[in-house]
Parts: C-alpha cells; sequence; structure tokens
C-alpha cells in the first residue's frame, strides 16, 4: 500500500480549550497568544509522545545508581517557524524542546495572487542525517506556504518520515497537498476545517493568526 499523510487531532483537552479561546473572535491580543503558545506546547509534546531519539542510560540518584531514559544528544532537533504566524507557536514548542535549534522561515503571501516568496531561509544548507524536524504553521489553508517550506527542507537532504508539522488549524486542500506530494510526512493539529474561501482564510478558522498574534 501506498505511504498515507498521517494527521493527528490528539483528543485533549487543554488544545480543545486553548483552539476555543483562539478561535473567539472576542479575544483580546495578549490572551490570543498566550492560547497560541500553549497549543505550541501541547501539540508539540503530542508530537514527540511516541516517537523520539532515546537512548537507555544509567544516572546516579542521590541514593542509588538507576536505569534513565534520556532524549538522545547525537540527535538533532531541528524547529522551523514559519513567520510571521509560527512563531507564536515557538516558545510554547520550545519549553516541550529546549535543546532544539532554531531554523527560521519567512514566507509573505501576496494577498491577490495567493503566491508566496520568501524573504528570510535561515535553514542550513543541509540537515545532518536523522535530524528531527518540527515544523511550526498555524495555518494549514491552500497549502501554499506550507509546500513553498517542504520544497526548502527536502531540497536539503532531510528525511521527510522524520518531518512532523505542527498546525493549529488545517484545512483539506493543504492537506491533500501534503498527502500527494510528501505522502511520509506527519501532521499534529487541533482541527480539521471545513474549508477555505475566496480569499483563502480557513473557515471558520480563526482569522489571521499573524495579525492576531501580533496586533499588525
Ligand atoms: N493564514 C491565516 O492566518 N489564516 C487563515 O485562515 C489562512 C491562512
Amino acid at each position: 500500500m501506498p505511504p498515507q499523510l498521517r494527521v493527528y487531532v490528539p483528543d485533549h483537552p487543554l488544545i480543545k480549550h486553548w483552539l476555543g479561546v483562539a478561535r473567539d473572535v472576542n479575544t483580546p491580543g495578549v490572551l490570543f497568544k498566550t492560547a497560541m503558545s500553549e497549543l505550541g506546547r501541547w501539540l508539540t509534546y503530542e508530537a514527540t509522545r511516541y516517537w523520539f531519539p532515546t537512548l537507555e542510560t544509567t544516572v546516579n540518584s542521590p541514593l542509588a545508581v538507576c536505569n534513565a531514559t534520556l532524549i538522545n544528544p547525537q540527535v538533532p532537533i531541528a524547529v522551523i517557524p514559519i513567520l510571521r504566524a509560527g512563531l507564536s507557536l515557538l516558545d510554547g514548542a520550545q519549553t516541550v524542546l529546549p535543546v532544539a535549534s532554531i531554523y527560521h522561515l519567512g514566507l509573505v503571501r501576496d494577498e491577490e495572487t495567493l503566491e508566496n516568496s520568501c524573504y528570510l531561509n535561515k535553514l542550513p544548507e543541509k540537515f545532518a542525517p536523522n535530524t528531527q524536524i518540527i515544523i511550526l504553521e498555524p495555518m494549514l489553508a491552500t497549502g501554499g506556504s506550507i509546500m513553498r517550506a517542504m520544497e526548502e527542507i527536502a531540497q536539503r537532504e532531510a528525511d521527510i518520515s522524520l518531518v512532523r508539522i505542527i498546525s493549529v488549524v488545517a484545512a483539506p486542500p493543504a492537506l491533500q497537498q501534503l498527502n500527494t506530494h510528501y505522502p511520509s510526512l506527519n501532521v499534529y493539529t487541533a482541527i480539521i476545517d471545513e474549508g477555505i474561501n475566496e480569499q483563502g482564510y480557513i473557515v471558520p478558522g480563526l482569522g489571521d493568526a499573524g495579525d492576531r498574534a501580533f496586533g499588525t
């Protein structure tokens, strides 16, 4: 059977709560930022829950030597926030993965053509083998920005099966494109919404995540 994109929607009361807060048009900017940060935290937690590079070792407790499972320091962890909106998930993700390297990728969408262009690219020339990659992109809408980001990441020798996308709201057009081009990817999202409108916004969605997070 051909590989198929895996999309996880964790059934977690905190994720549902903060999604509800983020969706509410009456939520003030400061609380919206908190909601996105919390979603970044809990979705990253869920994304690392079942598979992550650990090693078995021993440590000395104050009383005795005992077995310990630790994050393997030899395996690089890369977190890639897609600017602007992806920044709103970053501090939450970093509370879960403080040792990760952060590679900023700045993409901007032309509101008329809906085409994306890259204005900042801090990705490495190539990713070391086995690098665990976590992309922060809260809104998977038309798929334009995530497909552009995936192009940049794939051409740097990333193992796509080790790439996890953290999103808050995902819509079918983006998920379909990812499934067609990168079926071994893993997506973690708080919800899958019905679709997008003519302006490329997810409905019901939560509006413009970047504008709401940064108040601009
Ligand atoms: N980007 C956003 O911020 N919101 C959407 O609904 C779609 C893309």
